[in-house]
């Protein structure tokens, strides 16, 4: 039987029914999905429960997988999970939620932060697919801001003023913003900035978008106070509540969102309990600047 989505978002993100993730996903699904993608930038699977490899398979049968290394302050030791996942949960290497004042912990909540994942990569992620093995008794919801409608929403002086600027994309502009400035020499090195177009062009759809995210913290030519007084006020324009879905996790459930076109940002939850979370990335193209 074929899939069905019905829109749940103010504008976009869809709930895809009639899909059993663990079975093999056939052309015409695989199809259905890419076309929700495209108009919805944000599919929900409710209740899904699969194992990794399901996980795996499903993400491969839809494009290229992006390797999660080297991206959090896990040494490669501590990694709980093969690096064909981004470990999203609040766990060490024995599944025990780490201590409120670990540096790994303080690092990572720099994702309740608006963000698009992987902007600090030359080439950022296309979908990310994110698997809700536990999640906590309140708190942690998921949230998902449009940046299409965002730069349509935007008058025609401030289009023309983003037009052609490049800005500059790191995980330590975004910790920087939380107070997190501890890094080793090495992390600095390891987290070096790379360049992304502000207006970028959704390969697809033709649609513009703006390339926001906290991990922004410079355009080049520009001083750095006012590049970051103006990204903020983009950013604030773009996750008016108007805009915003809020998706509330159930064990099980699988979302996936476009990061060509969406930004998204983790709400707090208890520090003392499992928040198990799983996530799958497919790689994107170079982000295309608008003509
Ligand atoms: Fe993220």
């Amino acid at each position: 039987m074929a899939i069905s989505i019905r829109q749940v978002g103010p504008g976009f993100a869809g709930e895809v029914e009639k899909i059993d993730i663990r079975e093999p996903l056939g052309k015409a699904d695989a199809a259905a999905i890419h076309a929700g993608m495209d108009e919805y930038g944000v599919l929900a699977f409710r209740e899904q429960p699969m194992t990794a490899d399901q996980q795996l398979a499903f993400t491969r049968a839809l494009g290229t997988l992006e390797h999660s290394i080297g991206t959090s302050l896990r040494k490669p030791d501590e990694y709980r999970l093969p690096t064909t996942f981004a470990d999203v949960s609040n766990l060490d290497i024995d599944d025990k939620p780490l201590a409120r004042d670990d540096r790994r912990r303080l690092f990572a909540i720099g994702n309740r932060l608006w963000h698009s994942d992987s902007s600090f990569k030359p080439v950022p992620a296309k979908y990310s697919l994110l698997h809700a093995i536990a999640i906590t008794s309140t708190g942690g919801n998921t949230e998902f801001a449009h940046m299409g409608a965002a730069y349509d929403a935007l008058d025609a002086a401030t289009k023309a003023r983003c037009e052609g600027l490049v800005c500059e994309h790191s995980q330590m502009y975004s910790r920087q913003q939380i107070g997190f400035l501890d890094l080793s020499e090495e992390e600095k090195l390891r987290f070096a900035p790379v360049c992304q177009p502000l207006v970028r062009v959704h390969p697809v759809t033709g649609r513009k978008s703006l390339f926001l995210a906290s991990h922004a913290g410079g355009i080049v030519g520009w001083p750095v106070p006012e590049a970051r007084i103006f990204l903020r006020d983009l950013a604030e324009h773009a996750t008016q509540r108007k805009f915003v879905h809020a998706h509330r996790w159930r064990k099980g459930d699988l979302v996936m969102w476009d990061n060509r076109q969406t930004m998204h940002r983790a709400r707090p939850f208890p520090v003392d309990e499992v928040r198990d979370m799983r996530r799958t990335t497919l790689a994107g193209d170079a982000a295309r600047q608008a003509a």
